[in-house]
């Protein structure tokens, strides 16, 4: 396995490069599009919030792969070209934005009302509250679910490889039609991303860490 990983040492970092890119840009993407779900979902303005959950239950009740194949194939047909690495994020970035607008529900949720009864009777306006009180916390309960999603993103980044994305699994496909080495290349590329994985993991739970309320944590 040692010497497949020297002689395609080259494709591999390459492959984690475009694997790495998908992951932070979709997530980025995902993030604020989850933001504009949440606003449409609270703002009490029905036909927008009926417009958020649409979205959100059709990314999250539909496969990411076929998501994938419907902006790589089938917008060409609107005369809308993109390559296949656009195409990859465009997809993992819609359909993450649909997980991580529920992810921003359950973190606003876990905020007893109370908090929000006090602040209005303290004579807090409602942006001061939303500043004061809501944000904050829910920023703080949103981080292990967001933590979650990274990892998440990671892993489902490998999907690319069908549209022909030249990412890990695809470098993986390559390395076995070249060399017919199918458990040791699959096997390295599993590896990797597990080391990556673990590494962004281990990332993200130090940054929740010095984000945590002293005794709370
Ligand atoms: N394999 C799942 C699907 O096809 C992945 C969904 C993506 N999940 C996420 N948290 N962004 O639907």
């Amino acid at each position: 396995m040692l010497d497949l990983a020297v002689e395609y040492q080259s494709f591999i970092l390459r492959g984690i490069m475009y694997t790495l890119a998908i992951t932070i840009i979709s997530l980025s993407m995902g993030f604020t599009i989850s933001l504009i779900l949440t606003a449409a979902r609270f703002l009490g303005f029905k036909p927008l919030r009926m417009a958020a959950e649409a979205y959100i239950n059709f990314f999250r009740g539909t496969p990411l792969l076929v998501q994938i194949l419907m902006v790589f194939f089938g917008l060409p047909s609107l005369g809308v070209n993109l390559s296949a690495f656009y195409s990859a994020v465009i997809a993992i970035g819609l359909n993450s934005g649909a997980y991580q607008a529920e992810i921003l529900r359950v973190a606003i949720k876990g905020i007893p009302e109370e908090q929000m009864l006090v602040a209005r009777s303290l004579g807090l306006s409602e942006i001061e509250i939303m500043k004061g009180v809501v944000i904050p916390q829910a920023v703080r309960n949103a981080i292990p679910g967001l933590t979650n999603e990274t990892v998440i993103l990671l892993k489902e980044s490998s999907l690319a490889s069908v549209i022909g994305v030249m990412e890990l699994t695809r470098v993986g496909e390559y390395m076995v039609s070249a060399t017919f080495r199918a458990l040791e290349a699959y096997l390295l590329i599993a590896l990797i991303y597990l080391a990556l994985s673990m590494i962004a993991f281990r990332m993200l739970k130090r940054a929740e860490k010095s984000l945590a309320i002293p005794g709370f944590e």
